[in-house]
């Protein structure tokens, strides 16, 4: 890989160890897959932040970073283990939460923004069209990618890290636009509404093509929240990086000859699947992380009732302070329901706690069963809240 003077003076070690650190990690990553040069980014989303995923061992790695890191572009965090302030309310251990505020310390130390979300779109790190990134979590990624069409390969957490620092990541993959052009045509014959059922869908197509990059046609609409719902689940069931929806995304493809048609059995199967046979004791909605619109949804919803189960409804902080200022979160707070910022049900250290997880979100599922053991139930939003209340 060519490098230029100063690159090769960051390599060195002429601008400190976290430096020289994160040009090794994304040399290697560069020689790996072949590319020619290193490119400047302009947003970074840092995952792998959950204490219960990274260890002692991701915490030293951290602190050593630490020492003499420092960010150079915007970065943002992914959600961390638990809620940064009301942890004991969601029954998080104490030793838990000193482990976790120590990973918290360390990304704050190097400036990152501790915003503990996975979707920095919805809360300020938004790049727009056409801008080289370098994102972990692949929902955002899918989303950034599809959506907004900025351009971003699906970092893990050590190399978002190296970009945050360093400023810079290798050209390869959806970095080159001849990666980014639909590879299969999907042909969608049967009514998409609803975060579940675009969450069933997008199962259903990554089942079928994995990580290929898809041309979807046959949505007439989508909302912000239903396309965070597909990008997640596409993602998750998959591995897409990208898809493109006629009439819906940005990106420019040539549409390709080979093509498949879904139909409605296989939605309804998708959502049967996840319907598990078990007795939901556990509500959670925001997956990705719930926006402002769902959460006004949800008060509405909830408005005047009492919940009857542990109901999360997971997010990232400023949105729950918007909630908190136009009166949302009081409705939902004095119903029951408690709000979990900064974590989710899936990163939460909350394994064994529940027998069964309902949710809107595919990807929930997905992680609820796979991850923490527990049965699912997916549905829309509305049914969540009867469940909820259900006496
Ligand atoms: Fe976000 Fe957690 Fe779902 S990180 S996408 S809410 S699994």
């Amino acid at each position: 890989m060519q490098l230029t003077k100063k690159e090769k003076e960051m390599l060195e070690g002429k601008e400190g160890n976290a430096i020289k650190k994160s040009m090794e990690i994304l040399v290697a990553l560069g020689e790996i897959y072949g590319a020619k040069k290193l490119i400047d980014v302009t947003s970074v989303q840092i995952a792998g932040v959950s204490y219960d995923n990274l260890g002692e061992a991701g915490l030293e790695f951290l602190e050593q970073m630490s020492k003499d890191g420092k960010t150079r572009v915007l970065t943002t965090l992914n959600p961390a283990g638990m809620d940064l302030e009301n942890y004991k309310n969601l029954g998080i251990s104490e030793e838990f939460a000193v482990k976790q505020k120590l990973v918290i310390g360390a990304f704050a130390k190097m400036g990152v923004l501790t915003t503990c979300t996975c979707t920095p779109y919805l809360i300020g790190n938004n790049p727009h069209y056409g801008q080289h990134i370098a994102w972990s979590e692949s929902s955002a990624v899918a989303y950034a990618n599809s959506v907004l069409g900025a351009k971003t390969n699906r970092e893990g957490g050590p190399s978002a890290l190296a970009s945050a620092l360093t400023g810079k990541t290798p050209e390869y993959g959806m970095h080159l636009d001849e990666n980014r052009n639909a590879q299969i045509k999907v042909i969608v014959k049967t009514e998409i509404k609803g975060t579940h059922l675009f969450g069933a869908l997008g199962k259903v197509i990554g089942e079928k093509v994995k990580s290929k990059p898809t041309y979807i046609t046959g949505i007439k609409e989508a909302t912000v929240e239903e396309l965070k719902a597909f990008s997640a689940s596409i993602a998750t069931y998959g591995g897409a990086a990208i898809f493109h929806m006629e009439g819906i995304t940005p990106n420019k493809t040539p549409i390709p000859t080979k093509e498949i048609t879904i139909i409605k059995a296989e939605i309804d199967k998708a959502v049967k699947s996840l319907n598990m046979d078990s007795e939901i004791d556990f509500i959670s909605v925001g997956c990705p992380h719930a926006s402002i619109n769902e959460i006004a949804k949800i008060a509405e919803l909830l408005k005047g009732k009492k919940v009857t189960k542990e109901f999360w409804i997971t997010t990232a902080r400023p949105t729950m302070k918007i909630a908190q200022a136009n009166g949302y979160a009081k409705i939902i707070t004095d119903a029951g329901a408690k709000f979990a910022a900064d974590t989710c049900c899936v990163v939460a250290p909350i394994k064994g706690r529940f027998k069964c997880l309902a949710t809107d979100s595919a990807k929930g599922c997905y992680y609820a069963y796979s991850k923490n053991q527990s049965k699912t139930k997916i549905l829309p939003i509305d049914k969540l809240v009867e469940e909820a209340t259900k006496k």
